[in-house]
């Protein structure tokens, strides 16, 4: 594990609270952070962005790879105790919600949100969250908030189905670490609505954003294909589709077929 090289407290573009920790190269970030909160190390508020993550974890157990230097890994520690355990899918969504605004600021093209937390712009995957949690009993104590956005990267691995990045998507080059910090501003603007309990804008913002949303798709439930409309996600964040009748399905119990 690697120490940190650079340590900016409170800069003035900074919201007030967040530090922002720059690692020259981790196995993940998320397991980073973690580790530092269970050393005691960690606050909320605490940003940990490597630019180089070896080993870097995605949804599902699946990996997560970013190419050294041009991509965003970070993870934010968080402390998200004032809401339940139950009310998880609130903090994944702000955290989307997040993401969204902050790609909204470069790119005048569609920016969505795959259920439950893929970031798209059009029909291309360009991030993607990993929030890992302590839990204290049924209490929630810590989140570790991962999120992974391609943006100066331009090849990438050719078994991805669809990455893209900002670059891709806008010809432009990015400073990321100034990047990353305008991220922090529009998590701390997130976080911020999910302590004032603004839920319904949350779920309301999140489904504004929703990939696919009233069109028709294809979905797998076990072996099963099938069509049917993208009605809207719930605070709980099941997916609500309609065919002939309604149904709601939890992440994990379907996936999208591309
Ligand atoms: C996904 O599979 O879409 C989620 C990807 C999340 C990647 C980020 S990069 C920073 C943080 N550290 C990790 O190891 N994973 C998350």
């Amino acid at each position: 594990m690697s120490h940190p090289t650079t340590i900016h407290p409170l800069k003035p573009e900074l919201p007030s609270g967040y530090t922002f920790i720059e690692l020259q190269s981790v196995d993940s970030t998320n397991n980073y952070a973690m580790a530092q909160v269970h050393a005691g190390l960690a606050f909320e508020g605490n940003v940990f962005f490597a630019h180089h993550q070896f080993a870097g974890k995605g949804q599902r157990g699946k990996t997560w790879a970013a190419k050294p230097g041009e991509n965003i890994t970070m993870s934010a520690v968080l402390q998200p105790a004032f809401i339940s355990i139950d009310q998880q899918f609130l903090l994944s969504a702000c955290i989307a919600l997040a993401c969204n605004d902050f790609l909204s600021k470069y790119l005048s093209d569609k920016i969505f949100i795959k259920w439950p937390n893929d970031l798209y712009i059009n029909d291309r995957k360009t991030g993607g969250i990993l929030i890992e949690n302590i839990l204290h009993g049924n209490k929630w104590q810590w989140a570790i908030a991962g999120t992974g956005i391609n943006i100066n990267q331009e090849i990438f691995d050719a078994h991805l189905p669809n990455p893209t990045s900002l670059k891709k998507e806008s010809g432009k080059t990015f400073d990321v670490i100034h990047l990353a910090k305008e991220l922090c501003i529009c998590i701390d603007k997130r976080y911020r609505s999910l302590i004032n309990k603004k839920n319904n804008e949350i779920i309301n913002d999140y489904n504004q954003r929703l990939y696919k949303r009233n069109e028709i798709v294809r979905l797998k439930k076990d072996e099963t294909i099938f069509e049917t409309l993208i009605k809207e996600v719930t605070p709980q964040g099941r997916l609500i589709t309609v065919n002939t009748i309604e149904r709601s399905f939890d992440f994990g119990e379907v996936s999208w077929v591309i």
